[in-house]
């Protein structure tokens, strides 16, 4: 038997997989780690942590198989987050992750640089706080006596590459989220580079998503009883990744994603971009081809701290039972009627990026009256997640990407309900897929072509991926919901200088 094995360095932890020839996973481990955040809106975490839990998840992989039948890796994680490495490969500072928002001065100064409409033209995407370029010149502006050090810079499943391999490398659909990269024509753009003072030297080389970036150290090989004969393939961004997983490898198959963010993610021929720059336009993992997403920043996580703030009960419940709090959460709700009894909420806990790229933007329940408890809040804040998803859905179908079926995955997908509240609200059938395994095994098909087990990312998901269960929208849901997307859009506008200000105000 030959195994292919896929690793997703993700925020909360790092999950392995093991997967056969015929595309089935075997194996699964997952290694949690902490997030830090010493200050209002930071988001770090140790490399180190990453790297402490692929080894021991790895080790533990190959207690389940035969380690010597392993034949490659593809490597998957968190995007834009910044490792910062010393001549010598050591570590000098905490990776600044995907969901921080300390930059906001540094892509001011970045647009003021270059200036909004040439930066969209030469990297696709407009500056946000989360991606890569703004921490980089956060790390020269504020903590030059480390920056001086400074001799590389990797994303986060990079950084796992290089103690797998001793390469420094990645590849496009990774690097298009970090702002340096012309997404276009898919390579560094070192005009902008240079632009910006950031020697080009200190990125890896890119390579498309199913190529090899290099072996695996013998040292690495002996500890963890894998064959020295293993490569590395470059993998991808954990959304595109995560996109070849769910089969969003040709055109018209859209996924959405209900994790911690919520993605709505969709394959592109060519390079398509939003000239207002509410969607990201990215390379996918898909050699040759490009794909475009709108990104949530608190879509499950939303319903995760409300369930953590406010449900105590529920959880207690669920101590007792087995049965998950969402179930005691969620099931009240479907009594509710469609608009919450006019209760609205506004998911933007963490800021947003679709479709407001605004780091101020905050959560709100609007309409609360007398009349309201815990099953009206919990239906708005599955229908306000829908309402942001729809956001996205509408973005692309006006950039003319075609939009057939969205198969959704993450957490809040094992909800019946939120699937139907996303189908109304959307508009689209809404479609489970028989894998749920996420990005890292996205990461592991990218790994089997070039083990050779298929020979092409579309044969592979074609033989691997089956319909489960597919939710179509109901036109009379969808025609009561539009009034309060409606609500739910202008809500925010009136919502935003106040926004603003409170977040000016905390700052200081
Ligand atoms: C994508 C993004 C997140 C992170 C964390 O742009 O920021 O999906 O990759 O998973």
């Amino acid at each position: 038997m030959s195994y292919v094995i896929g690793i997703d360095v993700g925020t909360s932890g790092t999950k392995i997989v093991a997967i056969n020839e015929e595309g089935k996973v075997v194996a699964s481990v997952t290694k949690t780690y902490d997030l830090h955040s010493p200050k209002p809106g930071w988001a770090e975490q140790n490399p180190q942590d990453w790297k402490k839990a692929v080894f021991d998840g790895l080790s533990e992989i190959c207690h389940k198989i035969n380690g010597q039948e392993v034949r490659a890796i593809g490597l998957t994680g968190q995007m834009h987050g910044s490792v910062f490495l010393d001549e010598k490969g050591d570590v000098l500072y905490p990776a600044i992750l995907w969901c921080d928002q300390r930059t906001a001065k540094q892509c001011e100064k970045i647009n003021e640089i270059v200036g909004e409409k040439k930066l969209l033209e030469m990297v696709s995407n407009p500056a946000l706080t989360g991606f890569t370029a703004p921490k980089i010149l956060w790390l020269r502006d504020e903590v030059p006596e480390v920056y001086k050090k400074v001799k590389h810079v990797l994303l986060p499943k990079d950084y796992i590459r290089y103690e797998l391999t001793g390469e420094f490398a990645s590849d496009v659909a990774d690097a298009s989220g970090t702002l340096l990269f012309n997404v276009n024509k898919r390579c560094w753009h070192e005009e902008l580079l240079s632009k910006l003072d950031i020697p080009v030297a200190w990125l890896p080389k890119v390579y498309e998503g199913t190529e090899v970036t290099g072996k695996i150290k013998s040292s690495v090989a002996e500890q963890l009883h894998l064959s020295p004969d293993v490569v590395v393939v470059a993998g991808g961004g954990d959304q595109a990744a995560g996109g070849v997983g769910c089969g969003v490898v040709r055109s018209g198959i859209v996924s959405a994603s209900l994790g911690t963010s919520g993605v709505v993610f969709a394959f592109a021929e060519h390079v398509h971009t939003d000239p207002e720059g509410r969607v990201h336009t990215f390379c996918h993992s898909v050699p040759g081809a490009w794909h475009v997403m709108g990104v949530m920043l608190s879509a499950g996580g939303s319903l995760q701290w409300f369930r953590n703030k406010l449900c105590k009960e529920e959880m207690e419940k669920s101590k007792e039972t087995g049965i998950d709090a969402y179930e005691y959460i969620t099931r009240p709700a479907e009594k509710v009627p469609i608009g919450s009894n006019g209760l609205i909420f506004l998911p933007y806990l963490s800021g947003e990026r679709t479709p407001h790229k605004d780091p101020y933007a905050r959560g709100a329940f609007i309409g609360l009256s007398l009349m309201h408890g815990k099953a009206e809040m919990a239906r708005a804040v599955l229908e306000g997640v829908a309402f942001g998803m729809r956001d996205s859905v509408e973005i692309m179908k006006g950039m003319g990407i075609p939009i057939n079926e969205v198969r959704i995955s993450g957490g809040g997908a094992r909800s019946s309900l939120w699937r139907q509240i996303m189908a109304d609200i959307c508009k689209v059938p809404m479609v489970v897929i028989n894998v749920d395994e996420g990005p890292a095994f996205g990461a592991g098909l990218l790994a089997s072509i070039a083990a050779g087990m298929f020979s092409s990312l579309s044969e592979a998901c074609e033989s691997i991926i089956k319909e489960l269960d597919r939710v179509e929208p109901n036109p009379q849901n969808s025609e009561e919901y539009e009034f309060w997307y409606q609500e739910y859009k202008s809500a925010y506008l009136s919502l935003a200088p106040a926004f603003k200000r409170l977040g000016k105000k905390l700052e200081g």
